[in-house]
């Protein structure tokens, strides 16, 4: 048994130096990125040519992934911290949550978006169902911006854990949405509670 669970930390470990190795490598500023790249290579939700929102955006790695890998995007990111500019990016410092910087969101486009991401989470307490239910929080307050601003077509894309809130966030989403689905990429650590909902077609 002891063994068992000594090998599985270790694939794990193994497995997140991969990526972490990887993201280097490949000048991406971190491993969240192969999560995006894995939802979008499933869903298809980034093309060319579009406007994007990225909610809880640094150090930038999902906007840098869309700048490098499509023509003509144009991004408006928020994060409690600053990050490094990337093409394309126009960056608020800011709280999410507050009007005023969702005010600035749609001010910036001033017409529909084509993608609202969100890979918002607060810092972890260690007590996950209190992580899972605060991170729940703000996948419901995205989700509920991303309607407002998104076009009929658009798609809306979030971080959300397996808890409390989990079944009402996905019966909120299928009321909004015509299409829903929860996908764990495989870059998502496997002892993380973490998955991520993806919506597209506004109802
Ligand atoms: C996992 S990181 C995002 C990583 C990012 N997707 C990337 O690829 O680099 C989560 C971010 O959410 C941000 N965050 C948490 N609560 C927020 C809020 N209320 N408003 C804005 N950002 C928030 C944190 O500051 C943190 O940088």
């Amino acid at each position: 048994m002891k063994k068992n669970k000594f090998s599985k930390n270790w694939i794990i470990k193994q497995k997140r130096d991969i990526y972490i190795k990887k993201s280097k490598l490949e000048g991406y500023r971190s491993r969240a990125v192969y999560k995006l790249k894995e939802i979008n290579e499933k869903y298809k939700i980034i093309k060319n040519n579009i406007f994007v929102v990225d909610l809880g955006a640094a150090p930038g790695s999902w906007s840098q992934y869309i700048s490098r890998n499509f023509n003509n995007t144009k991004i408006i990111s928020i994060d409690l911290k600053e990050i490094e500019p990337i093409k394309n990016l126009e960056h608020i410092k800011g709280d999410f949550t507050e009007e005023k910087q969702k005010i600035k969101i749609q001010n910036y486009f001033r017409k529909k978006v084509n993608l609202v991401m969100s890979d918002m989470a607060v810092n972890t307490t260690g007590n996950k169902s209190i992580d899972s239910l605060v991170t729940g929080e703000l996948c419901i307050d995205a989700m509920n911006f991303a309607h407002q601003l998104l076009d009929h077509n658009g798609s809306f894309v979030s971080k959300l854990f397996m808890g409390s809130s989990f079944n009402e966030i996905v019966a909120l989403a299928k009321k909004s949405f015509k299409q829903v689905y929860i996908y764990k990429p495989p870059s998502s650590r496997k002892d993380s509670k973490e998955n991520f909902i993806i919506c597209r077609n506004l109802r």
